[in-house]
């Protein structure tokens, strides 16, 4: 065990901070000492790298770990391709693209026996996974634990849980997270999800581009909005599994499988800053007005995965997390607006101050999506509550929402156009809005 871990509530010991330098040993002496890959490795174990950015990318930003292992990873039989199921990936071409603003139910309940895998369903996204440009949103309802290990090499996958608590079994040990935290999964990273309740279910960001990091802080300063050590990363755990195990790949967009004579999950120490984490929404640091108006949604901004272009964020992930409004002479609800980006919201619990909750409305483990240039505000009820409020400094902690923000349009698939669960008639909720203009006489 590395001499830093620490301890979930639940007993489970991470190391904290994201992007550093971790080491961490299932078994005493795994780890190498003063090499990275000597002629012979520590217990008889296998050096490996994994890598999450380019060899040559600037060193504030490579991403790498060395993985010791029973096996290598090249020691697997040929993939075989398996069938899809619900999951699609960029280029997202099977319908016209839409520009109406859409909002969906959540997913409804799948069959029993549906593990993570079989139950992600893809919304939409944007960008080409081969070209390692862009996004997808996906939802996920699952009723079992998963037996298959799976990794995606078309992108890391940011899973959101609304529903249902989850243990990530992943080559770098364990990981839990409950609503209300998000679990990052590097690009290729093979893992298995189990469920901790009778179903899970929640959203996931599948991000094709660079790897999500934290964003720069500028004028705000060293400290605030998602604190590097309140990201949990794992400590070294491994499988010694002797059996067929059967591992799911999904490259290019398409799934295939293989069975392993052995559990991928071998990993008995490593080290490197290229690891999975959790994160509690939580312990995100709100920053805002405490003058007037209020900053751009931006402020919310958790990780980015910046693009090619300085603050033209390939994906953004933000979230509206409890805080306090205080702002005078303002209309403390997001106000309305189009945005060159484009918007996918999902709520983890409770409401969200722009829009109204309950059935037919924005509620939990459903979603919108307002992409490129749609206008989009509060709703009317929204606003003539808001207009008409008494300005004395607000808490709003009844709700956790989040956003994926990218800077392309999001395309949905057929399955999502036509869903049942696709609201009819979200427009109407700005259908009242009322004129009030009137010259002065
Ligand atoms: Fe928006």
């Amino acid at each position: 065990m590395s001499g830093d871990a620490r301890k979930t509530a639940e007993g489970l010991e991470y190391l904290s901070g994201f992007g550093n330098e971790h080491a961490s040993e299932a078994v005493p002496g795994a780890l190498p000492e003063g090499r990275n890959s000597p002629q012979r490795a520590p217990l008889g174990l296998y050096a490996e790298q994994l890598s999450g950015t380019a060899f040559t990318e600037p060193r504030a930003h490579n991403r790498r770990s060395w993985l010791y292992r029973v096996r290598p990873s090249a020691a697997h039989p040929a993939f075989t391709r398996a069938d899809n199921g619900t999951l699609r990936t960029a280029p997202f071409t099977e319908t016209v693209p839409d520009p109406n603003r859409l909002r969906w139910n959540p997913l409804p309940e799948p069959p029993a026996g549906t593990d993570f895998l079989a139950g992600l369903w893809t919304l939409g996204g944007n960008g080409d996974a081969a070209q390692r440009a862009g996004m997808a949103v996906h939802l996920y309802h699952a009723t079992s634990s998963m037996e298959r290990v799976f990794s995606d090499a078309d992108g890391e996958l940011l899973i959101v849980p609304e529903r249902g608590g989850l243990l990530l079994r992943t080559e770098f040990g364990l990981l839990h997270a409950e609503p209300g935290e998000v679990a990052l999964v590097p690009r290729g990273v093979r893992f298995r999800v189990e469920l901790l309740d009778a179903t899970a279910r929640g959203y996931v960001c599948e991000n094709y581009g660079a790897p999500f990091r934290l964003p720069d802080l500028g004028p705000i300063g060293a400290n605030g909005l998602a604190n590097p050590r309140d990201f949990r990363a794992p400590v070294a755990a491994y499988e010694d599994v002797e059996g067929p195990v059967e591992v799911v790949n999904k490259f290019c967009g398409n799934l295939w499988t293989a069975t392993y004579d052995h559990s991928p999950l071998d990993v008995v120490a490593w080290h490197g800053n290229h690891t999975p984490y959790v994160y509690d929404l939580r312990r995100f640091n709100v920053i805002g007005s405490i003058s007037y108006d209020h900053p751009d949604p931006s402020i919310f901004t958790v990780l980015t995965s910046p693009s090619d272009t300085p603050g033209l964020a390939g994906v953004d992930f933000v979230v509206f997390a409890p805080r306090w409004l205080v702002g005078e002479d303002t209309f403390r609800p997001p106000y309305f607006h189009r945005n060159v980006m484009s918007e996918y919201m999902g709520l983890i619990e409770g409401a969200y101050d722009a829009k109204t909750a309950g059935e037919g409305g924005f509620v939990p483990g459903g979603g919108s999506l307002h992409t490129m240039m749609s206008a989009h505000g509060p709703d009317r009820e929204t606003f003539d509550r808001a207009s008409a409020a008494e300005l004395a400094p607000q808490k709003v902690d009844d709700g956790l929402a989040f956003m994926f923000e990218t800077r392309w349009p999001i395309l949905t698939t057929a399955q999502a156009a036509g869903a049942d669960h696709l609201q009819q008639g979200y427009d109407e909720v700005w259908s009242g809005l009322q004129r009030h203009f009137g010259p002065l006489r």
